[in-house]
């Protein structure tokens, strides 16, 4: 499958982007009480880069949806794999997402999050995709935008597969 795929951005272009929004979400969130929220399994990467990249103390805690049946659309259903382990009441809580694309799973995720009365919710993802977007989300935080392409890697897969590759490329099936 690897053979399959273009190179868009490279680990190092990547760990820089990851560094500065680090840094970005320490000065944010400096004094305050943080979860944050992985979305798994694409986030899985992103998320150890990223928390490791934040110099301040946070909690963690982990939330598994599914919105792809197995292809490449989002089908709208989002339903709900695995749920924290934790309240987030009285907390900030920052969401962390591979990619957006039409939006539908944050828009869903991030109703359901509001329900639970954190202090503040936002959004920080990898890549957005924003000309595939059917609702409007508020993206806090975005480390690369990108074109409407599939693809794969630092986390990101197709069909399962490709999510150990440490860059991320066009998937060209
Ligand atoms: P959305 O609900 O359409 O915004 O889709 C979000 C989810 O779809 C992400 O968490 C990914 O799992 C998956 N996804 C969307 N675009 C891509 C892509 O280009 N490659 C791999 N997965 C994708
Ligand atoms: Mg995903």
């Amino acid at each position: 499958m690897r053979e399959r795929v273009t190179p868009l951005l490279s680990e190092a272009q990547i760990q820089v982007r990851v560094q500065e929004l680090g840094a970005q979400l320490t000065r944010d969130y400096a004094g305050k009480e943080l979860v944050v929220i992985g979305l798994l399994n694409g986030v899985f990467p992103f998320f150890a880069d990223l928390v490791r990249a934040m110099d301040m103390d946070l909690d963690i805690s982990f939330m598994q949806v599914a919105s792809y049946g197995g292809g490449t659309e989002s089908t709208g259903e989002v339903h709900i794999l695995k749920d924290l382990d934790r309240s987030i009441q009285g907390f900030h809580a920052l969401v962390v997402e591979d990619i957006v694309d039409t939006g539908l799973t944050l828009f869903k995720v991030g109703n359901l999050l509001k329900d639970r009365e954190p202090l503040s919710l936002k959004i920080c993802t990898l890549l957005d995709k924003p000309s595939r977007r059917k609702v409007q989300v508020p993206v806090d935080y975005v480390g690369f935008t990108i074109e409407d392409h599939f693809v794969v890697g630092y986390g990101l897969d197709f069909d399962g597969k490709l999510r150990n590759l440490p860059y991320v490329g066009v998937y060209h099936p």
